[in-house]
């Protein structure tokens, strides 16, 4: 279908709709500046000028739910997000349950502290980070194919006695297709005979270029077991944020993406979320996926309830009336009958595709009996 006008498409991209018309016209699509094109022409061409495309979904297009853009000003500091990736065994959850003991913030913790897939803690200096739990590499490839990016940059973990294996290679692609940054975190230097250069030249071979080879990645040498300089990677990571000058408007509409989500027997739907832009206070009305709710609680990873949750920072919200899938993103609405609207809409969408898929089954069925 076709999703935007030449002019449309010129003035996003702030380029002469002529040129625009020239450049299909390269690629052997006749336009005019008034007609249609599809998106997958129109996100060739803004390749062509030299756009990163980023495809919200058709919903999100008809439903206006693309959101405003902030302006300048409006923009405030917010915490780095993080995740951390590596290969089997490498000690990604030994690295953040050591990272999640520094945590200065003093909290006790609420209720029962639920192992949610993402906390955010305090460092000494007062700055806070939001850590991710590797949602295996899967579920990141399925959020990115979403167009959800949540990470600003990832902490890539390689047990010094190992070195590079299959999943640290697919790590570094993730990390390097995403375009975010990457701190080398070289695990388990407590064991004996441990050979960094190897490593490094390991890394090196993947097109990451650690500082001691002449590169821009962090490398920190790090015990998750011991605790041994993990304040040297807390330090990496917010020196990292500085030079990504992480900003959002806090004060609007809340938006984000789930991070995971579960039926609880007696809480109903919980999911886990991280906001990205806005502030989620209790009793907002928020669409995640094809589900709808009233957000009854919200809940920081200690467990404690909380009335609001600012860019950066990942709760659980309790209150939605079904699971929505991890990856998904979620908006905050003016009121129930719009929720409505847009979840109709999505679960109409997601009917019709799966009819459409059974119609191909049938199709090939079809022609293998003929
Ligand atoms: P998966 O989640 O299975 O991919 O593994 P992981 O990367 O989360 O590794 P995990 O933290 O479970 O650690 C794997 C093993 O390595 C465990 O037996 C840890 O005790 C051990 N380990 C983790 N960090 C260190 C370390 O710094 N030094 C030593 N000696 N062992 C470590
Ligand atoms: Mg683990």
């Amino acid at each position: 279908p076709d999703i935007i006008t030449v002019q449309e498409l010129a003035n996003r991209m702030a380029a002469r709709a002529g040129e625009v018309v020239k450049a299909l016209f390269r690629m052997g699509v006749m336009a005019t500046i008034t007609q249609s094109i599809d998106a997958d022409t129109a996100e060739l061409v803004a390749t062509e000028f030299g756009h990163r495309i980023r495809r919200v979904s058709e919903a999100d297009v008809e439903q206006g739910l693309e959101g405003e853009a902030d302006t300048e000003e409006a923009l405030e500091p917010r915490p780095p997000v993080v995740t951390i990736m590596g290969h089997v065994d490498h000690g990604k959850t030994s690295l953040l349950d050591a990272l999640r003991k520094t945590d200065v913030a003093g909290r006790e913790a609420g209720g029962i502290t639920q192992h949610i897939g993402a906390y955010m803690i305090q460092i000494p200096t007062g700055d806070r980070v939001t850590f991710i739990d590797t949602p295996g590499h899967e579920a990141f490839t399925a959020m990115r194919a979403r167009g959800a990016s949540v990470t600003d940059m990832v902490v890539l973990v390689v047990a010094a006695d190992d070195g590079v294996m299959p999943q640290t290679v697919e790590a570094i692609k993730h990390a390097q297709a995403a375009q975010v940054p990457m701190i080398v975190a070289v695990n388990k230097i407590d064991k004996p005979g441990v050979n960094l250069d190897r490593v490094r030249q390991e890394l090196l071979q993947h097109e990451v270029v650690v500082e001691s080879l002449g590169g821009d990645v962090q490398e920190i040498q790090v015990s998750a077991l011991k605790g041994t300089n993990l304040d040297k990677l807390l330090e990496a990571i917010i020196l990292q944020a500085e030079i990504l000058d992480l900003k959002a408007n806090p004060n609007r509409a809340a938006e984000g993406t789930v991070i995971e989500s579960k039926l609880d027997k007696g809480r109903g739907p919980v999911a886990t979320v991280l906001v990205q832009k806005g502030t989620l206070n209790q009793g907002d009305i928020v669409v995640a996926g094809a589900e709808w709710g009233r957000v009854r609680a919200i809940i920081d990873d200690m467990g404690i309830p909380l009335t609001g949750a600012e860019p950066s920072e990942p709760v659980e919200i309790l209150g939605l009336t079904g699971v929505p899938s991890a990856g998904e993103t979620f908006v905050a609405v003016e009121d129930e009958t719009r929720a409505r609207e847009i979840t109709e809409f999505r679960q109409r969408k997601a009917r019709e595709k799966v009819a459409a898929a059974a119609g191909a089954a049938r199709g090939t069925l079809n022609d293998m009996l003929a």
